[in-house]
């Protein structure tokens, strides 16, 4: 039995948590292990440094680093010992956010979040990772509704633009892992071809 690493990805407020808990629902129904975690955060040390990440002022650089500071504790305590004792690992955010965010985002160079991931992940990749693309107008209204903004949510629509470019350009090089979700559609549409997918993961 091997595990699968499942991540979901998208700009704030595109709809990430209102499918993650039933996804992974539907993956414990049909039998399989499976452990659902979230970056920033994902084991004690990554928590300590989400909340610094999503409360402090900082720069791009100390902000990459410390995402991807939290990253390695989350990979090397929780996701690689999963994956290894055969569990599936679902995770709210992962990489795509860092070169979303604090690249194509912040602005932080292509070559440096490069490095950082090869250092980091060495060659573990999530085998699926789904976007869920959405205006960013629609998702900061979807959002307001909900709670108070974090650091990241208070950046203006143009920000988010960007972070939306860059996942777009990240599925679109590697459309064998990405499966990108139409965020406008109703929460019972997506959830079809969350499931159809999951069929084919579990087949493969
Ligand atoms: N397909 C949908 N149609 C209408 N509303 C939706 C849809 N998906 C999510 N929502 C609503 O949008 C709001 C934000 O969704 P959600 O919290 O899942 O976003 P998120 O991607 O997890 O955001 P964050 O990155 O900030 O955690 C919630 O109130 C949710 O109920
Ligand atoms: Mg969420």
């Amino acid at each position: 039995m091997t595990g699968r690493f499942v991540t979901f990805e998208g700009i704030d407020g595109a709809g990430k948590s209102t499918h993650v808990d039933w996804y992974v629902e539907r993956l414990r129904a049909r039998g399989i292990d499976v452990v659902l975690t979230r970056e920033p955060g994902g084991s004690e040390l990554a928590e300590t440094l989400r909340e610094l990440l999503l409360r402090r002022k900082m720069g791009m650089q100390a902000e990459l680093l410390l995402m991807f500071a939290a990253r390695s504790d989350h990979l090397e305590r929780l996701i690689r010992p999963a994956l290894a004792a055969g569990q599936w690992v679902v995770c709210d955010r992962f990489t795509d956010s860092t070169w979303a965010y604090q690249g194509s985002g912040r602005g932080a160079p292509a070559e440096r979040i490069a490095w950082l991931e090869a250092w980091v992940h060495d060659d573990l990749q999530p085998d699926r990772s789904y976007l869920f693309d959405l205006a960013p107008e629609l998702a900061a209204q979807r959002r307001a509704s909900v709670r108070a903004p974090d650091r990241f949510e208070c950046e203006d629509v143009a920000f988010f633009e960007r972070v939306r470019r860059g996942y777009r350009e990240r599925a679109q090089a590697d459309p064998e892992r990405f499966v990108v979700l139409d965020g406008e559609r109703a929460v019972p549409e997506i959830r079809v071809i969350l499931e159809e997918d999951i069929v084919e993961l579990c087949n493969t």
